[in-house]
């Protein structure tokens, strides 16, 4: 952990300014055998789109390692060591066969779990095909994404299917967007609800709907046992009281209700506009592979666009490195913000102030975490209801409250009540659920 330095206290103070000064290890440092690295590979993590393999094997690096993804003839999905375990050839020039990966070199055939199949030029009689295998991770393919597990074998968790992931008439379309900064800086992002009224609103223009300029009350909440982080943002917008729940589980999953909410009539817990992992390639580079969803409920105004998400690409502004270096210095978005923040930001030189609490709730989550793994321990997990589903809070509720005072106490006591009725409701299924918070939050606000 790095302790804040002492910053200067009189203008003109560049020269004075602390330059030796490193990022804090513990946290953003991803590599095999690092605290923090041994800590993310306790969970599933995706790592590619399914239509990123096609007949030809994709060369990946995830969390400091060198990989090869490829799907064999068989449909089988294969994560192993880039590099041949004969003589260190790169997979990513092998070829995909019917069963597992040829290298091109010497024509050795790698099964998907890493068994050797073949070692065509070696004597008939040789065993060294059967004497050791070749490094693989477990995989798991779900809704057009791949995921891997790259921790110890004996403590792999259950494939985690968060609720939104499961909703009746819900479309979910997979995007990945590469980030060239440290993983922790792209994973904040989505407790920090204030920079949706700044970045996204009133430094330079309104990039989804003006209503998110106004300056919202917001609670945070830390999930129970250090399994993540919500929080309630609650605004009022003409005769609405709009509460938004963003929410992170640990260790770097995140969803965000609808991007193009408009609190222009009464909605009741309109779910995931996106889920998302924020996933360390390396130190200084990160992916960010997701979903959209679409059904009826979402963008009633009908700004997104499915042909613009994919890989790097997403149908909202500032989300990728894909404009021109003016364009966003211009109206700067999530992508200029987070990769602006350096390789790798350096806590010690912040200074966090009451808008960043979800910021530091998220760092000291992660830390206890790490520190968990490091004593031997599993990581706090969000287990499944008996639908099979982990439950999220990820959603919007936006009432009328007609001439109801504007006053922040109130709106923070109604956004409070709101956030208390999503969480109390999150082991109904879905549809009950959602006309349990109808009947609750009117009757709330009827009686205000
Ligand atoms: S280096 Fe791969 S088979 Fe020889
Ligand atoms: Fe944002």
């Amino acid at each position: 952990m790095t302790d804040q330095v002492a910053m200067p206290r009189e203008p003109y103070a560049g020269y004075h300014q602390p330059h030796d000064v490193r990022e804090d290890a513990e946290l953003t440092h991803i590599g095999p055998n690092t605290p923090c690295g041994e800590y993310l590979r306790r969970f599933w993590q995706p790592v590619c789109l399914t239509e990123q393999l096609t007949d030809l094997p994709l060369a990946l690096t995830i969390m400091g390692e060198d990989l090869v993804a490829f799907r064999d003839k068989a449909g089988q999905i294969g994560v192993l060591n880039r590099h041949c375990s004969h003589r260190g050839t790169s997979l990513e020039y092998g070829i995909v066969s019917d069963r597992g990966i040829r290298c091109c070199y010497h024509g050795w055939l790698f099964d998907v779990d890493g068994t050797i199949l073949e070692t065509p030029g070696e004597p008939p009689d040789s065993r060294l095909k059967d004497s050791f295998v070749h490094g693989a991770y477990p995989t798991r393919e779900f809704k057009g994404l791949v995921f891997v597990y790259m921790g110890p074998p004996g403590t792999m968790p259950e494939f985690p299917v968060f609720d939104t992931l499961e909703l009746p008439d819900n479309e979910m379309i997979p995007y990945a967007i590469h980030y060239p900064c440290n993983w922790l800086q792209v994973n904040e992002n989505p407790v920090d609800p204030y920079h949706s009224v700044f970045l996204h609103s009133r430094v330079t223009e309104a990039h989804f709907n003006v209503s998110w300029g106004a300056l919202p009350v917001v609670e945070w909440h830390v999930k129970e046992g250090g399994k993540g982080v919500h929080l309630t943002n609650t605004r009022r917008w003409k005769d609405y009281l709009w509460t938004r729940i963003n929410e992170w589980v640990a260790p770097n999953f995140a969803q965000t209700p609808d991007i193009y909410q408009n609190p222009d009539r009464e909605k009741f817990f309109v779910r995931a506009g996106l889920s998302k992992w924020a996933v360390p390639v390396d130190d200084t580079n990160t992916m960010i592979i997701a979903w959209r969803h679409f059904n009826d409920e979402l963008d009633l105004d009908g700004k997104s666009d499915r042909s613009d998400i994919g890989l790097n690409k997403v149908d909202f502004l500032g989300q990728t490195g894909a404009r021109s270096y003016e364009d966003g210095q211009r109206i700067p978005g999530d992508y200029e913000a987070q990769v602006g923040q350096g390789p790798i930001n350096i806590h010690a030189l912040g200074n966090l102030g009451y808008t960043d609490t979800g910021v530091a709730l998220l760092r000291r989550t992660l830390r206890e975490g790490i520190r968990a793994v490091q004593e031997g321990n599993d990581p706090p997990t969000i287990p499944p209801t008996n639908s099979g589903h982990v439950p999220t809070q990820c959603g919007d509720v936006i009432v009328n409250v007609g001439s109801l005072s504007e006053d922040r106490e109130l709106q923070a006591k109604i956004g409070r009540a709101m956030g208390k009725i999503i969480t109390e409701t999150e082991s109904l299924p879905y549809r009950e659920r959602k006309a349990e918070i109808e009947k609750r939050a009117k009757a709330y606000v009827s009686e205000l």
